[in-house]
């Protein structure tokens, strides 16, 4: 009778992954709405729900719609919503971005009113707001070249960032979260809200934000492209890592409560550098280009749309987010429960 060689030392990983049961036993990373945000366009109007067609499934949404799609994504579980304000009219300055009535603060206060415990979170940024489309207020060139990107005046844009992240606090945000890139952000924000009495107020910085060609549907949903130039001159270059974990050191001495990662799966191996360096709570954006793309593939059927979200936003966490800024975050909430 022949023996059977039994490969006595040789590792056995497979009994763990037997069962769904065994599975769910071990796994490392769990997935839950409760660390999603998810990122909602608002305008002006009635009734309105405008399409983005490079981001099937996502709206321009007026107030009244917004509260009511906020409604839907609490009973999935999702707690956080992460504002952009689409204004009526745009000027050089930025105005409606802090403006008492401006979009965002008006749907901060209904939001308010209707979801008492919602954690409402705004962007603050100058680009959706400017008629040239740069984060920050420009400086005139006197040599007759005319105005480049490199031209967005680091320090006068400070102050209308603080305004307004000010009145998006007033309005009842509870998180403001800086976008422009613009050196001493978290400063100039954390020393307005304390004293305007937002001391309670949370600061979630984008303080690694590269300049990405993943932001082109965002910037086709909130007309927010610049119209010269690029962003190159303000928001970080992809190809540096170590430079993230000094933007976030930065941030982190000027008072940033949350630090963020954005894009997220082209910066995975940044996301989880900065993991190991920071022992805050760490967002990731997984932005609208990671979304179109997925979104796109599905559509043609090249993808199994919910088990490839699911995939990514699990790569997300385990790289180690805590928090996934996501427009996927609707449909995953509702996979995840059926899972
Ligand atoms: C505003 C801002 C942008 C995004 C978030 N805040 C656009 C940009 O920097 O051009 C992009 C989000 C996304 O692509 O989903 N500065």
């Amino acid at each position: 009778m022949q023996v059977t060689q039994r490969p006595e030392r040789a590792v056995r990983l497979r009994r763990l992954r037997r069962t769904d049961a065994i599975r769910e036993l071990v796994r490392e990373t769990r997935l839950h709405p409760h660390q999603f945000v998810y990122p909602m366009f608002v305008r002006g109007g009635r009734r309105v729900r405008e399409p983005i067609p490079s981001m099937p499934g996502q709206f321009r949404l007026s107030v009244d719609e917004l509260v009511s799609d906020v409604g839907a994504i609490r009973g999935l579980g999702i707690d956080a919503v992460l504002l952009f304000g689409l204004p009526d009219a745009k000027d050089p300055a930025g105005s409606e971005a802090y403006a008492d009535d401006g979009i965002v603060q008006q749907a901060v206060r209904t939001l308010r009113a209707a979801h008492p415990d919602l954690i409402v979170m705004t962007d603050v940024c100058l680009c959706e707001y400017t008629t040239h489309g740069h984060c920050g207020v420009l400086r005139p060139v006197s040599n007759g070249t005319g105005v480049r990107d490199d031209d967005v005046d680091n320090d006068a844009t400070l102050e209308l960032l603080a305004r307004t992240a000010v009145s998006q606090a007033v309005a009842g945000a509870d998180v403001v979260a800086p976008s422009a890139m613009m050196d001493g952000q978290v400063a100039a924000i954390r020393r307005a809200l304390d004293e305007t009495g937002c001391q309670h107020v949370a600061i979630m910085s984008y303080s690694a934000k590269y300049a990405s060609a993943f932001y082109g549907p965002f910037r086709e949903a909130a007309g927010s492209a610049p119209q010269f130039g690029d962003r190159r001159g303000y928001q970080m270059d992809p190809p540096n890592a170590r430079e993230a974990e000094r933007e976030v050191a930065v941030d982190l001495a000027e008072g940033a409560d949350i630090v963020m990662v954005k894009p997220a799966l082209p910066f995975l191996d940044v996301l989880s550098r900065i993991r190991r360096m920071v022992t805050a709570p760490l967002a990731a954006y997984n932005v609208s280009g990671e979304y179109a793309m997925v979104k796109a593939a599905a559509e043609h059927g090249w993808l199994d749309e919910p088990r490839a979200v699911l995939e990514v936003l699990t790569a997300i966490a385990r790289a180690g987010a805590d928090l996934i800024i996501t427009y996927h975050a609707k449909e995953a909430a509702a996979w995840l429960r059926r899972r």
